[in-house]
């Protein structure tokens, strides 16, 4: 039994989508959140780069919020770095794309799942090695939508004139015939109506955060670190970015008053 909080990190507001999931799975848990905005996109960012970057929001949280275990929201944070955190951290670390993977070989019949993430994602073939572990007949067909994330971060994500961008950037995965599509990047969900719509309903989207949290919740019992207390809930949120727009966001989101700290990055640099 910890009350200790779980710690989320992301490069913004997209690591919320799996915070929020979390937040209603598991009633009893403390949050503690940071979003990088400063040094988003990570999507276009090198190996190193994000490594060091995952590394330093990692201490922060073990320093300042004393979290007792990591959750790494973004699905490029994970595809470059989870490996590399494990090795430098004590605590448990988890990322989204084994629990992504798990979730779009469970629903597809034919065999044939798509992705669209990041460009540093979809470069560094983390989804395709993990789905390849679990089922080596199905095939993985790629495709970065880095503006989507930027979209969502601006809050256009409602602004029906940015269908088209949708639709544009999606043109290539709606020919690949696939019947399965995986929101690899955590920003997605947020403007997941707009990707429905683009590709129609017959293809089944997956947002890994579903399958994360449930591997979350194995994590806490396995170490016996749930909350079983039930008093009120602590939930704080750091942004390296504007703080302002983080909480419009947030707010809009969790259905939740978000104040979030604005962070100097600064700070994180000398971690
Ligand atoms: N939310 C992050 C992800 O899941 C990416 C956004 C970015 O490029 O910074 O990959």
């Amino acid at each position: 039994m910890s009350k200790k909080a779980i710690g989320f990190m992301d490069s913004g507001v997209g690591g919320l989508t799996v915070a929020k999931l979390a937040m209603e799975e598991l009633q009893n848990e403390n949050i503690a959140y940071l979003g990088d905005e400063a040094r988003l996109p990570y999507g276009e960012k090198s190996k190193e780069e994000i490594q060091q970057y995952s590394l330093q929001i990692a201490n922060f949280l073990i320093e300042k919020e004393d979290i007792k275990m990591l959750v790494i929201a973004c699905n490029t944070a994970t595809s470059y770095a989870l490996d590399y955190l494990r090795n430098h951290l004590l605590i448990p670390v988890i990322g989204v794309v084994n629990p992504g993977s798990i979730a779009a070989v469970d629903n597809t019949k034919t065999n044939r799942v798509g992705l669209i993430a990041t460009n540093g994602t979809v470069k560094s073939g983390a989804y395709e090695q993990e789905i390849n572990k679990i089922n080596n007949n199905i095939e993985v067909f790629s495709q970065g939508c880095p503006r989507f994330v930027t979209m969502v971060e601006n809050q256009e994500y409602k602004d029906a004139k940015k269908q088209e961008v949708v639709d544009d950037d999606l043109s290539t995965i709606n020919m690949d015939n696939v019947d399965t599509l995986i929101l690899g990047c955590t920003h997605f969900p947020i403007m997941r109506e707009m990707i429905q719509k683009s590709v129609g309903d017959s293809v089944k989207l997956i947002d890994p955060g579903y399958e994360t949290v449930k591997q979350i919740k194995t994590i806490l019992q396995q170490h016996h670190i749930e909350n079983d207390e039930e008093e009120d809930t602590t939930y704080s949120f750091y942004t390296t970015g504007d703080a302002d727009n983080f909480n419009q966001v947030a707010n809009e989101w969790l259905n939740y008053e978000v104040h979030a700290k604005h962070l100097p990055i600064k700070e994180l640099e000398e971690l």
